[in-house]
C-alpha cells in the first residue's frame, strides 16, 4: 500500500500497482474480434477522459448530474442521520462532487468520525479529488483506492459500518449480466445494518436520452473518441479519431443509449503492442458504452434477485433520476 502520512488523513491503495491486472490487451482484443466490435468504457477514463466527463455533468442537455445533485441535496440530512464510526464508501467517485452533499450535511464532528473510501480506476481523477477534499475537510479521513470495481470489491470489506455510495447511474454502463455479478458481490460485503446507495437514470422521452448524448458543443463525441486515443497509447494503435463518427441513439428494445464510433471509410487498423490487425469497412461501428435506463420495477427485481432489498426510494418531481437505498435481505 503506498500511503501519504497519517497527519494528513489522506491515503491511498492502488490494486493494479499491487499486481491487480487492468487488462486492456485481453479487453480490446476480444471487444474488436466480435461481431459487434466494441471496446469496454471503463477505457474512457485516463486523466483526460475523466476531465471531459466533468465538463459532460455542466452541459444543459445532460440532466442525470443535477437531478441526481438536487435529489441529494434534498435528502442528505436524511441520509447521514445516525451514520457514526463507519465508512462511506463510494464506487466510481470520479471528481466527488456529490459526495459533498454528504459531507456538508454530517457537519464537522460527523465529518471527523467517519473514513471516506472512494473508488475508482482513474487514479488522476481520485487523486486530484482526494486533495480537494482534504482541503475543504482537513478533520476527515480519506483511504482512496484505485481499483476496478467489477472486480476488486473485496478491498471495500471491513468490520465498520458502511455506506456504499453508487452514484450517477453507472451501472447502467454494465450490462444485465455485468450488473447482477457486481450487485451479488457487493451485497456479500454487506453487513447488518449497511446501507447501499444507488443512483439510476429512468426511462423518459426518446429525444430527451438522445439529446443528452448528442450534446451541441459536441463534448460527448470528444469524450467518446477519446477512448480511441487511450487504445493508441495503452497498447501502440493508430486509430485515427477523424475517420470515426459519434453516434449515440436510444436502443428502446433494450432500453438503454448506446454509444458506438462509425468509420468513415474503411479502416485498417495496427494493434502494435499485442501484434494484431484489425478491418472496419466503411459504416461498421465499434461499441464504446451502453448506458441502461431503468424502470422502478425492474431495479427492484435487479436488487431483489442479487440478496438485497430497497428500503428507500427517493426520486424527482418528472421521475427523471432516482436514488434507492438497499439493505441486506434478511433471508
Ligand atoms: N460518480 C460520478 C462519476 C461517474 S463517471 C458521478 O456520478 O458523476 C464514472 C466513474 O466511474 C469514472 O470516474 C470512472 O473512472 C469510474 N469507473 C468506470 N468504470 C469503473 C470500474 N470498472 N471500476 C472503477 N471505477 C470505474
Ligand atoms: C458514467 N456514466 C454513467 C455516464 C452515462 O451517462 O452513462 C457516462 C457518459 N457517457 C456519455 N455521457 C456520459
Amino acid at each position: 500500500m503506498r500511503s501519504s502520512s497519517a497527519q494528513t488523513g489522506l491515503a491511498f491503495k492502488d490494486r493494479f500497482e499491487e499486481g491487480a491486472t487492468n487488462n486492456i490487451a485481453h479487453d480490446v482484443l476480444v471487444g474488436l474480434r466480435s461481431e459487434q466490435k466494441y471496446i469496454p468504457s471503463k477505457y474512457f477514463y485516463d486523466s483526460r477522459g475523466s476531465r471531459l466527463f466533468e465538463v459532460i455533468c455542466n452541459l444543459p442537455e445532460y440532466y442525470p448530474t443535477r437531478t441526481e445533485l438536487v435529489l441529494l441535496f434534498s435528502y442528505a440530512t436524511d441520509i447521514v442521520r445516525g451514520f457514526a464510526h463507519g465508512d462511506l464508501v463510494e464506487l466510481g467517485s470520479g471528481a466527488n462532487w456529490k459526495i459533498r452533499t454528504l459531507l456538508q450535511a454530517m457537519g464537522r464532528s460527523q465529518r471527523s468520525d467517519v473514513r471516506y473510501v472512494p473508488v475508482d480506476v482513474s487514479s488522476s481523477a481520485l487523486k486530484q479529488s482526494a486533495a480537494d477534499l482534504e482541503t475543504m475537510y482537513p478533520e476527515l479521513r480519506v483511504n482512496g483506492i484505485v481499483a476496478d470495481f467489477t472486480r476488486d470489491l473485496h478491498c471495500i470489506q471491513s468490520d465498520r459500518p458502511k455506506l456504499v455510495l453508487f452514484f450517477g447511474s453507472t451501472i447502467g454502463n454494465l450490462d444485465e449480466r455485468e450488473a447482477s455479478s457486481f450487485l451479488e458481490c457487493l451485497a456479500a460485503t454487506l453487513n447488518p445494518g449497511d446501507r447501499f446507495l444507488l443512483g439510476l437514470d429512468m426511462i423518459k422521452p426518446t429525444e430527451i436520452l438522445e439529446a443528452a448524448y448528442n450534446d451541441s458543443r459536441s463534448v460527448t463525441a470528444e469524450f467518446n473518441k477519446n477512448i480511441l486515443l487511450v487504445v493508441n497509447r495503452e497498447l501502440r494503435a493508430n486509430f485515427n479519431p477523424d475517420s470515426f463518427e459519434h453516434v449515440a441513439f436510444f436502443n428502446e428494445e433494450e432500453e438503454r443509449v448506446e454509444m458506438h464510433l462509425r468509420a468513415r471509410r474503411d479502416i485498417w487498423v495496427q494493434v502494435r503492442k499485442v501484434d494484431a490487425s484489425f478491418v472496419l469497412r466503411k459504416g461498421e461501428t465499434v461499441r464504446t458504452e451502453i448506458c441502461r435506463k431503468f424502470r422502478r420495477i425492474s431495479a427492484e427485481k435487479m436488487i431483489h434477485d442479487a440478496g438485497m432489498e430497497v428500503s428507500r426510494w427517493y426520486t424527482d418531481p418528472k421521475g427523471w433520476f432516482s436514488l434507492l437505498e438497499a439493505v441486506r435481505d434478511r433471508g
